[in-house]
């Protein structure tokens, strides 16, 4: 079926609405997504040590509660970041607060980290038939000071250590008060440093990467990428939304300021990046790779173009 049609019901709904009804929709038809995902020839990308289905991901955000998980993949993804995830669940923001910009095929949100915090998740994961790698993007809850976020980050990446195939210290998104100062010095310096001591006990080693926001350039990508070396990091995701008026922007005007981030990143570190940010068909996600992105995952571009996106070129 063309997803233009399904799109044409789903956008007269409000837009959270939407998401919910159509995850719920899929929730129930698990038992097929499992036979389409089994039935998924992808070519498989090797990186992070890890082999994925694919080198598109679905972005965390729109499965935060794992509630489909891996079998995303029925639709093409090579792997899936569920997320963000907290230790404790969280309502989020008052809603509204997910809003279509359909002429800029852009979305604006400001959900602040609603999900059903880490024990669901993991009660869902243990269940999850696997058919593609996990990603576990891991956030703080909204009360707990930034001088102890490191404790948030640290519980729900030990509590799904052994459910996700790699994990992700989420610092960048725009609709948590005070969260994208983690980004910068002291405070990155002391959540890096904290992370690298947790995972020093920890078996087997998996891959911790760090997510950052479109507005860190420059000097301040710089440091962020020695302190990743330094706490050895394995590597970044970028990016997150830009922060506008009303909360986070995603989708296509994001593609050239995400890009740009990408050939930054890679002229100061060798540490490996997953690009996202304004993906609409395979060929977005080849440019990323273009400019150096071993991995890309998408958001948006799948709520505007659905499965088509794995179609067109
Ligand atoms: C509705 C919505 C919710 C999101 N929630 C999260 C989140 O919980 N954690 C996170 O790291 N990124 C979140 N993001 C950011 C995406 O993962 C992605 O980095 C960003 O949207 C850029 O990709 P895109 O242009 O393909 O959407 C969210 C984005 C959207 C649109």
């Amino acid at each position: 079926m063309m997803y233009s049609l399904v799109r044409s019901l789903l956008f007269r709904l409000d837009p959270e609405l939407a998401h919910d009804l159509t995850i719920y929709g899929l929730s129930a038809l698990k038992g097929v997504l499992r036979l389409l995902a089994e039935g998924k020839k992808g070519k498989p990308v090797r990186a992070f040590g890890i082999e994925f289905a694919g080198p598109l991901g679905l972005a965390a955000g729109l499965d935060k509660n794992a509630r489909i998980g891996s079998l995303w993949a029925a639709f093409g993804f090579g792997f899936v970041e569920v997320g963000t995830v907290t230790p404790r669940p969280q309502a989020g923001n008052p809603k509204p607060r997910l809003f279509r910009l359909p002429e800029r095929e852009a979305i604006i949100n400001r959900m602040g980290f609603n999900n059903e915090g880490m024990e669901r998740v993991r009660e869902r994961l243990l269940r999850d038939p696997r058919v593609v790698p996990i990603g576990i993007n891991a956030g703080k809850n909204r009360d707990t000071p930034n001088d102890r976020a490191y404790e948030d980050y640290i519980a729900v990446m030990d509590r799904l250590y052994d459910l996700g195939d790699y994990f992700v210290v989420n610092v960048s998104s725009p609709n948590t008060v005070g969260l994208r100062d983690l980004q910068r010095g002291e405070s990155l310096s002391r959540l890096l440093g904290e992370v690298y001591r947790w995972r020093r006990g920890k078996r087997p080693r998996k891959p911790v990467l760090l997510k950052l926001a479109p507005e860190i350039e420059g000097e301040a990508l710089e440091e962020v990428a020695r302190l990743c070396e330094g706490n050895d990091m394995d590597g970044v995701i970028l990016t997150n939304t830009l922060k506008v008026e009303g909360g986070g922007l995603s989708g296509r005007p994001l593609f050239p300021i995400s890009n740009r981030r990408i050939e930054e990143w890679r002229a100061v570190s060798s540490l490996p990046v997953v690009g996202v940010g304004g993906i609409f068909s395979l060929r977005d996600a080849e440019e990323k790779m273009g400019r150096g992105a071993v991995l890309t995952e998408v958001l948006t571009g799948f709520v505007y173009r659905g499965w088509d996106l794995f179609r067109t070129s």
